[in-house]
């Protein structure tokens, strides 16, 4: 064995953790110490496409643009054939990278069903309550299908896609990206390998960040939760659905408290104005100020369709904070989704967790604390610290020393193996799994509202644990 050989070695390792209290390692050596996967993405049953799948994407916004990109990224899986969208410039700008014949080229997702089937599949990425007639109709014609989360925005509607799914055994991937992120990636690794004994608990919280929640909960598209989906749906079905995945048993009761307690008119400051445009008294002072998120810290400019040359994005941005949702006084919405919520999760393997959503916080990246019967595991997203109890020895993994991000792109090239392979086993959140964490959030919107302990219904659903 070389010197080099042997410093990459798990004995070598072995040696390190032994001599150190806390060992810092990349996740390379971290599953190689432990006997894991060094590749958490890695899997075996990919295959080279003899031609790349044909996608049609319905709403070519944030999201259906972030996946179109994979196609240009990737030729030789995924070639984008035909886009629909009501935005005539988004339409033309992905109309453009991708080359789209005009014929291909839809101002609205029904016109896509008109013609018979011509190309493999659909990604879905219009708003909330587009999905359930562009996804109803995508399977009726024979098209594997990507959606985006929410499913839908009523458990009626997404009971319904999911009995359709099943029924005509169409691939249908849901985009819950968190499943393809390294840091959840390397959590699941961990746990099912046993390493902290059996899961007892779990603490999952996810902090916002206020301008984050008033950019898109309280000014934005997701700010009231009748014409969107409730904020549980929209943003939080992501954590039920990864604490679902972490703690490999199905969900059986939830328990939710939370409110709107800031964005309300009864906080508006004194002198506060309509719009922070309209001389407002407080504008300087105002954390929530537009002028300085949008104009002068020029930040979450992509819901503006901005114009190409940069001159011209002052007067540009000044004319939407005068015109659009996102210059009004957060004091004086027409908001409803609470600031801030925790839910109580009880599963049928007697494991529980406590999940809690904060607006009011500086910082993004999910924290967790996972409890096992052999060691505990507390993590940021950026890194986890697992301690055995019997050694008392930590170790660590520290993300920032490794490949970063790319959580849709991973997404998305299980998905197409799924298409091109017709074998949704292939994907890590399909539909037949991500329901229950639709399920899970119905459920909990319910006991909020109601002021109950709310079982999570999953008689007719078959489910794979996974
Ligand atoms: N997986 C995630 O992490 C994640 C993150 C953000 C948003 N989302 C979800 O993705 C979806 C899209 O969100 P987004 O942020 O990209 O929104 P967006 O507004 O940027 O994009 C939606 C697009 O749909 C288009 N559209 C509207 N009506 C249409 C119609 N009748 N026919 C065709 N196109 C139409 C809009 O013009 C827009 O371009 C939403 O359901 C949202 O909740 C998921």
């Amino acid at each position: 064995m070389s010197l080099r050989q042997f410093i990459s070695s798990r004995k070598f390792l072995r040696s390190i953790v032994h001599l150190k209290e806390n060992v810092s390692l990349r996740w390379k050596e971290f599953a190689e110490l432990f006997g894991l996967h060094e590749d958490v993405f890695e899997d075996p049953r990919h295959i080279k496409l003899k031609e790349p799948v044909t996608v049609i994407l319905l709403g070519s916004g944030n999201r259906g643009s972030i996946y179109a990109d994979y196609a240009i990224k990737n030729p030789d899986e995924m070639k984008v054939v035909a886009v629909a969208d009501i935005n005539i410039n988004r339409l033309n700008k992905i109309k453009k990278i991708h080359k789209i014949d005009d014929a291909h080229c839809y101002s609205n997702w029904e016109d896509i069903f008109k013609s018979s089937k011509f190309a493999d599949a659909i990604i879905i990425a219009t708003p909330d309550h587009l999905h359930t007639q562009p996804c109803l109709a995508a399977l009726d014609a024979g098209y594997d299908v990507l959606l985006e989360k929410p499913i839908a925005p009523t458990e009626e509607e997404c009971r319904l896609i999911f009995r359709k799914a099943r029924a005509c055994e169409s691939i249908v991937g849901v985009c819950h990206v968190l499943r393809y992120s390294p840091y959840f990636r390397g959590l699941k690794e961990v746990l099912d390998a046993g390493l902290i004994g059996n899961v007892i608990s779990i603490q999952h919280m996810e902090p916002i960040e206020q301008i984050h929640m008033s950019h898109s909960y309280v000014r934005g598209k997701w700010k009231n939760s009748k014409i969107a989906t409730p904020i549980l749906l929209a943003k939080s079905s992501h954590d039920t659905d990864i604490i679902r995945w972490l703690v490999n048993s199905p969900a059986k009761d939830v328990h939710c408290f939370g409110n709107l307690k800031w964005f309300t008119n009864i906080n508006a400051p004194e002198g506060s104005t309509e719009r922070c445009t309209d001389g407002c008294k407080v504008e300087q002072s105002c954390p929530y100020s537009a002028l300085q998120i949008y104009l002068r810290d020029k930040k979450r400019l992509y819901v503006f369709d901005m114009p190409d040359k940069k001159s011209e994005w002052d007067s540009f941005i000044l004319e939407k904070l005068k015109t659009t949702d996102y210059g009004r006084c957060v004091y004086k919405m027409d908001n409803d989704q609470p600031d801030h919520l925790t839910v109580n999760m009880l599963f049928e393997s007697g494991v529980t967790a406590a999940f809690s959503m904060e607006a009011h916080v500086s910082y993004e990246g999910r924290r967790t604390r996972i409890m096992g019967s052999k060691g505990d595991i507390v993590g940021n997203m950026e890194s986890f610290i697992m301690t055995d109890f019997k050694t008392r020895k930590q170790t660590s993994w520290e993300l920032k020393t490794d490949a970063h991000g790319g959580g849709d792109h991973r997404l998305i090239r299980d998905w197409i193996q799924a298409v091109a392979q017709k074998d949704k086993t292939l994907l890590s959140s399909s539909i037949d799994v991500s329901i229950e964490s639709h399920l899970m959030a119905f459920a909990a919107e319910k006991s909020r509202l109601d002021r109950t302990i709310e079982e999570v219904r999953l008689t007719d659903i078959q489910l794979s644990v996974k």
